[in-house]
């Protein structure tokens, strides 16, 4: 069976005090039983990421740490980039990869969002690789040819043991920050077709241990509808995950 998985994307929120508070916050509340059951992961700003995971050792709490975004290269002069060399440096052990807002608006392509995951492979760095379409491509009637074309291409060139490694999670566009969130069955359709997609690429053993998240607007309203689905093993919460009480709820859902 696929162990749940609950990441929190804090985006471009927090500063480094509150990230602190936020961090200590969740370790008080979170349940330690539940992290038995759930992987946990929470992804701050850059500037933060050490200062979170201090807070989590010191506390002994299994929560990890994820970054938000990464370079492909290991150093270089590429001003205001971060590599994988140095998020393994301070301990983190997660990087979001392909979020539709880089896609939409830092230029980010297929084709780069597949270097950064085999670079965080190769760095021993686990990615969650984001895909998701918008609402003309929706409307369209074109959702699950465009997202399982976005998984071939972030996922080109791996195998089946980098993929143990992998976490996809499925944000449409249209719900993201919206408030309007995809229903069960429209999300279970999308993440169906993109576990189809892992089966033709890799085969049964790698489709059926993927974990594929859902995210947009998820929050303890629809957590139960979304987490009964077949193919949604947890969930890249943006808005919710900066409240601690409500991360907290998500958590207890994924964890029955
Ligand atoms: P949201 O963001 O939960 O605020 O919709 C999700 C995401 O963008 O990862």
């Amino acid at each position: 069976m696929r162990k749940p998985m609950m990441a929190g994307n804090w985006k471009m929120n927090m500063n480094y005090h509150e990230a602190v508070v936020l961090t200590q916050e969740l370790c008080n509340r979170v349940k330690r039983k539940d992290l038995d059951k759930v992987d946990v992961v929470i992804c701050p700003p850059a500037i933060s990421l050490r200062g979170a995971l201090t807070v989590l050792d010191f506390d002994k709490t299994k929560i990890s740490v994820g970054a938000q975004n990464v370079h492909w290269e290991d150093h270089g002069a590429f001003t205001g980039e971060i590599s994988v060399p140095m998020l393994t440096d301070i301990g983190v052990e997660y990087c979001i990869v392909g979020h539709s807002e880089r896609r939409e608006m830092f230029a980010e392509t297929d084709e780069t969002v597949n270097l950064k995951v085999k670079a965080l492979l190769d760095g021993k760095v686990k990615p969650i690789v984001c895909v998701g379409e918008s609402l003309s491509i929706r409307d369209e009637g074109s959702a699950v040819s465009y997202v399982c074309a976005q998984v071939n291409a972030a996922l080109a060139g791996l195998d089946d043991i980098d993929m143990a490694n992998v976490t996809i999670a499925y944000e449409p566009i249209w719900a993201i920050g919206t408030g309007r969130t995809a229903l069960p069955e429209q999300a279970q359709e999308i993440c169906a077709a993109i576990r189809g997609q892992l089966r033709t690429m890799f085969g049964d053993e790698v489709a059926d241990s993927t974990r594929i998240l859902y995210g947009g607007s998820m929050k303890p309203a629809n957590v139960e509808g979304l987490m009964a689905m077949e193919d949604i093993d947890g969930g890249l919460i943006g808005g919710a995950s900066l409240i601690s009480n409500d991360f907290k709820e998500l958590i207890e859902v994924a964890a029955r």
